[in-house]
């Protein structure tokens, strides 16, 4: 897989300290609530499973899976609701954990989904977040990278599904992705 990438943009290393840093800033938010945290499947499960070990503080934690990219790399732009969370959000703080904010329209029907539902605060916490591909409104109150406009993969970021189990974050050669 290593050959397939162009460059690295975050070592596992500089992941561990941004998820260090972050979950700081998410304890000091949470300290006198237990909210219910969210995983965007399937890109931010790595990234979920990491931070929320850095946050000492009582939470639930939930999964809700939605697909925007079907296997390409430029997004389709309709969201659709793949699997759905089990808990019930109303009245409860919720922390949405995301891999990467690009277009924005994920995280703009996540934030719409959950607040019809009667969240009571919602807050965005993606690990990468990329201002250039943004074609909707979409703000993470904690963002670990700012990213370049490039398909980027590794750290639970996919290409066509391959290249999740990467530990580190890299860029893809575009021959990888021209030539399919
Ligand atoms: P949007 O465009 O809705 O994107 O903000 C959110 C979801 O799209 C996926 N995504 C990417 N996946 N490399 C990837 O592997 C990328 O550069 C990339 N950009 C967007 C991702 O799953 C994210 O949750
Ligand atoms: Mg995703």
């Amino acid at each position: 897989m290593d050959n397939d990438i162009l460059k690295v943009l975050y070592s596992t290393d500089e992941i561990h300290a941004a998820c260090s840093r972050l979950g700081r800033q998410i304890q000091k938010t949470y300290a006198d609530k237990v909210p219910v945290v969210i995983g965007v499947l399937k890109g931010a499960t790595f990234f979920m499973s990491d931070i929320v070990r850095e946050i000492d503080t009582y939470m639930e934690i939930d999964f809700i899976d939605v697909s925007s990219y079907h296997g390409a790399t430029q997004s389709s732009g309709q969201v659709d609701l793949i699997t759905d969370i089990s808990t019930d959000v109303a009245g409860r703080d919720v922390l949405i954990i995301e891999d990467i904010v690009d277009t924005g329209r994920t995280l703009k029907f996540l934030m719409t989904n959950l607040s019809e539902r009667g969240a009571k605060s919602i807050k965005v916490c993606t690990l990468l977040d990329k201002p250039e591909g943004r074609q909707v409104e979409a703000k993470s109150d904690f963002i670990g990278f700012q990213v370049p406009n490039e398909f980027v993969v590794g750290y639970g970021l996919d290409y066509d599904e391959k290249y999740r189990n990467l530990p580190y974050i890299g860029v893809l050669k575009p021959e990888i992705y021209t030539n399919n």
